[in-house]
């Protein structure tokens, strides 16, 4: 879901329509904007509008006069109710004198409901955030900011709130507790926004609210306290990547432009971290002193979706590179199972956004239990990165589209940095080190090299896109290449895909293997070569067809995707690109929502 507000002299539903749209990467079933009356006074009242669907869906139903300088907008993505009209935020009070815009949820927003109802309250959406604006509406305290406090105090859950009351016309009111609240400061002019993105084109000076603060915007000034009423010191800091990293740049998708980039976020993750005296690098954020990473025994690394993929890529890296067991987990499953936590172990947490609710609480649960965790995350400043003793910024770079590419590779390229940095203060070799150094330089060059072949891979993605099915193999290394390659492919152009362990092809899915059913195979020049292609002699015996991603040309499959060879350690980083682009040009070919795939949102901040 995303947040946006404004107050200032300018007309605001075209700035509140800019701001959601700019937000519609993190949901997009129903949209709305409320705004003070302009020119009317105190008691004009507030206007509102609301839509199911994108933002230009709401856009094309604003009524004629909507006109004000002070407002609030909202993009969703549906927890609780349907995407309607009616469950589209902002929600009213009773009165309709409040208008509420929140992300995150409302734990016990049932009780509450049912207690307000049991008074008289009659709801009109079934959305747990219109609790929130009939517990301010019926609060007796006398400043809005009083209001908001008292109500907050009946919720548990999570929330980034902002709130207008049109007794009140001069300021928006906002809070944050476990989602991000970003304020953006302007010259006569104040922002408010859930997620950077929608305030860079205006301001580039920005507040973000740690949880459990709360902030008064008004056009000339801001101030920020906690929940409790205690002021707290904001001082304005400058938003790494200018208005354009933020835009199309010249591409069709955003999941175009991203997939493009790649070889220069990768070299932004390597910058000024390779320490060619040492053969090894250096990690600033990493507060991890060498007697302590060697008493590290294992790793387990946190994340979801793509990002556990990342991390499965990862713990194989570290395992090799630095011989500490290593593994991955989803986790949403980890911090459900009541895990072992170990003292010798080190946990990392890997995120894009670096807000993932179940990202969040498994680390919260992991400190609470005294366990070090790390971080691997792509948005400066996030929660997660917050919550971490310390960690790595991947350095991708704003990533819009909801599946992600660019942020996948520079956290593969992040998790090979921290296993070369734990094999050098452990067991890895100077030549070792030097030899991974080398490989990393070359990624850069190599990733533009697979580019190039685009048209070639756009070929092939006409040639596989009727598939209803489709299957993707790899063995140890390229066994998590495979799970990532299967994701995109199925979010993206919503063909059913699965993904196997090559080895475990005979144990079961050689059922499935006919002509109608392609298998995409991980081939690296590795030393699982020769059982790697008895596999794909074992798919031809079904009459499957298949499409190697390889180092050399398969004589068993039907096409192959050369990819430049690297070091065996980091040939997963490549051999991930052309599947991105396969998964791309498949979705265009199919005509699907490349940048919004339905049912789906790029940060999932409730459980
Ligand atoms: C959502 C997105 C995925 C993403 C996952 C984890 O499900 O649709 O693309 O991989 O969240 O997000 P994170 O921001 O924690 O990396």
């Amino acid at each position: 879901c995303g947040i946006v507000g404004y107050i200032g002299k300018r007309d605001v539903a075209p700035l509140l329509l800019e701001g959601l749209a700019r937000l519609e990467y993190r949901g997009y079933d129903s949209a709305g904007i409320a705004l003070h009356a302009s020119g009317t006074g105190k008691s004009a009242g507030l206007k509102t509008a609301k839509a199911k669907g994108r933002v230009r869906e709401l856009e094309a139903r604003l009524p004629k006069r909507f006109a004000g300088t002070t407002g609030i907008a909202h993009t969703r993505w549906a927890t609780h109710g349907a995407p309607t009209d009616d469950n589209a935020h902002p929600h009213l009070d009773a009165e309709g004198k409040i208008a509420v815009v929140h992300n995150g949820i409302i734990d016990n927003a049932a009780e509450l409901r049912a207690r307000l109802t049991a008074d008289g309250v009659v709801f009109a959406s079934e959305t747990d955030t219109e609790v929130l604006a009939h517990l301010i509406g019926r609060s007796p305290a006398e400043t809005l900011e009083e209001k908001v406090r008292e109500a907050l105090r009946h919720i548990e859950g999570t929330y980034g709130i902002a709130v207008l009351h049109s007794d009140f016309t001069d300021r928006i009111v906002v809070a944050r507790n476990g989602s991000p609240v970003v304020l953006g400061i302007g010259e006569h002019e104040m922002f408010v926004s859930s997620d950077v993105a929608a305030l860079v084109s205006h301001t580039r000076q920005v507040v973000t609210l740690d949880d459990g603060e709360m902030a008064t915007l008004k056009a000339d000034d801001y101030r920020t306290y906690t929940t409790e009423g205690s002021r707290t010191t904001a001082t304005p800091e400058t938003v790494e990547y200018a208005a354009e990293s933020y835009d199309l740049g010249g591409h069709d998708t955003y999941m175009h432009k991203e997939i493009s980039e790649q070889a220069d976020a990768v070299d932004r993750a390597l910058r000024g971290r390779i320490d060619d005296r040492f053969s090894t690098v250096h990690l600033g954020g990493l507060n991890l002193d060498a007697r302590e990473a060697r008493t590290i025994r294992r790793v387990k690394i946190l994340g979801c979706g793509t990002s556990y993929h990342a991390g499965q890529i990862g713990a194989q890296m570290i395992e090799e590179l630095a011989r500490i067991p290593s593994d991955a987990e989803p986790a949403s499953e980890f911090r459900y199972r009541d895990p072992v936590v170990d003292p010798d172990t080190l946990y990392v947490a890997v995120s894009q956004s670096g807000e993932t609710y179940d990202v969040l609480a498994a680390v919260q649960e992991l400190k609470r239990k005294g366990a070090r965790v790390l971080g691997l995350v792509n948005v400066v400043g996030s929660a997660i990165a917050r919550e971490t003793d310390g960690g790595i910024y991947v350095h991708a770079g704003p990533e819009v589209c909801v599946v992600s590419t660019k942020c996948f590779t520079n956290m593969v390229v992040s998790f090979a940095l921290l296993a070369l940095h734990l094999g050098r203060i452990r067991d890895l070799s100077v030549a070792d080190g030097k030899r991974i150094i080398e490989g990393l330089r070359k990624l850069p060059g190599q990733i533009d090299e697979i580019l190039k072949g685009e048209e070639e891979i756009k070929k092939l993605s006409a040639a596989y896109a009727d598939a209803k099915s489709m299957m993707f193999i790899g063995r140890v290394r390229g066994y998590p290449v495979a799970r990532e390659a299967s994701l995109k492919l199925k979010e993206v152009s919503y063909i059913h895909a699965e993904a196997y362990p090559a080895s475990e092809l005979k144990h079961g899915p050689l059922a499935l293997i006919e002509p109608a059913m392609p298998t995409v195979a991980i081939v690296p020049d590795d030393d699982l070569l020769e059982k790697n292609r008895a596999a794909l002699e074992e798919i031809k015996a079904r009459s499957g067809r298949i499409l190697a991603v390889a180092h050399q040309d398969q004589e068993k499959a039907d096409d192959t995707i050369i990819v430049p060879k690297n070091e065996p350690e980091l040939d997963p980083i490549l051999m991930g690109i052309p599947l991105q682009l396969l998964a791309y040009h498949t979705a265009l070919a199919l005509g699907r929502d490349i940048d919004k795939p339905r049912n789906l949102a790029k940060s999932v901040t409730v459980e």
